[in-house]
């Protein structure tokens, strides 16, 4: 493949919520979130949207990539927190950018959707369909997450990441992995509507985020590595060659286990989640914004991107900068 990634933005709600405020509303402390997730803080939405955090991320990867919103071809959204069923929010992102040559939708696989959305896009821009495409992940989780349930209330924050990608020379985005089990999918779930008709009521499963966390922190634990070794293993480089593993800000002790299992410096696995906890799609984009904006990614650096999540779904891929 050579297709660059030529720009990144986020954007995060104005609002921050301490694990102290949280033992207001559930039994729990700012030691146990610390200790077994890393998570200090998240920023929780108090009126911004998924549409304005997604298009200001947007906007933000447009500047930082000197193109403007009317040579964006393909605008996609992942997200599995949309504040409408229809339209979807890539098309009310696209409104509000004013992106009007560009076709646009949203991509659902969770945690996984950026990624999953990323490697839609190079396939695009690859079979030549597209020459370039803004890709967005963004999640308002703070209104699908049930707040007396304080297994899952503490984990998740809210904000939008996104990336400008285009056909380039040489370098980028040099291999790709994804996988989903769908046979798993009961262990992180969140029903949208229950069907209701004039012919049938049926009652509603979840309507609220439901977690089983150590089957999640199993899975990430053991499948994740994998994808790494593969995506690794299919481009011909060593884990010892890669300068930064960007993966989805879940939990600290997950990330922790990962990089013992390749054997990798935690030095080169940058966090945030102690700021921002975690934010879905949201997590990889933003977590990449912060590195290029502070000057960690260098041209010709190498950098492992990976996510898992709810599907189940997982995968990654080798950039290089
Ligand atoms: N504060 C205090 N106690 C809590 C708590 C909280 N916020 N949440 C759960 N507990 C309690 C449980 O009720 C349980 O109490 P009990 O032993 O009296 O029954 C105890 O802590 C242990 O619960 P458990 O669920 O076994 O904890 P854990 O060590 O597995 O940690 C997670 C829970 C959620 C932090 C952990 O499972 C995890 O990180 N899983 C991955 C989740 C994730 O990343 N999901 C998103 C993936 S995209």
């Amino acid at each position: 493949m050579s297709i660059r990634i030529m720009g990144t933005g986020s954007a995060l709600p104005e609002k921050t919520v301490s694990n102290l405020e949280l033992t207001k509303l559930v039994d729990t402390s700012d030691e146990w979130i610390r200790e077994r997730t890393g998570i200090a803080q998240r920023h929780i939405s108090t009126g911004e949207t998924l549409v304005t955090l997604a298009a200001e991320a947007c906007g933000r990867a447009l500047e930082n990539a000197g193109r403007d919103a009317s040579q964006v071809e393909l605008l996609l959204v992942a997200t599995c927190s949309p504040e409408r069923g229809i339209p979807c929010a890539a098309c009310q992102v696209q409104r509000v950018l004013g992106a009007e040559n560009a076709a646009a939708f949203d991509l659902n696989a969770a945690c996984s959707g950026f990624l999953f959305a990323l490697h839609t896009a190079c396939a695009y821009v690859e079979a030549g369909i597209y020459q370039n495409a803004l890709v967005a992940g963004g999640e308002v989780l703070s209104k699908i997450v049930d707040w007396t349930d304080r297994g899952t209330c503490i984990l998740f924050g809210d904000g939008a990441g996104a990336v400008f990608v285009e056909k380039s020379g040489t370098g980028g985005i040099l291999g790709f992995v994804q996988h989903s089990d769908g046979t798993r999918g009961d262990v992180l779930k969140c029903d949208s509507r229950a069907l209701k008709n004039p012919y049938v009521e049926l009652p509603m499963e979840a309507e609220f985020v439901q977690m089983d966390g150590r089957e999640v922190f199993s899975f990430a634990v053991r499948q994740v590595p994998a994808c790494i070794r593969e995506v690794l293993t299919k481009t011909g480089v060593r884990a010892e060659e890669v300068d930064l593993f960007v993966l989805h800000q879940a939990n600290r002790r997950i990330l922790e286990t990962i990089a013992k299992r390749l054997a990798v410096d935690m030095e080169r696995f940058p966090m945030n989640l102690d700021r921002v906890g975690n934010m879905s799609s949201a997590s990889i984009p933003v977590l990449l914004d912060e590195l290029n904006r502070s000057g960690r990614l260098e041209r010709g650096s190498r950098i492992v991107l990976a996510g898992f999540g709810a599907g189940l779904t997982y995968g990654a891929c080798l950039v290089e900068w």
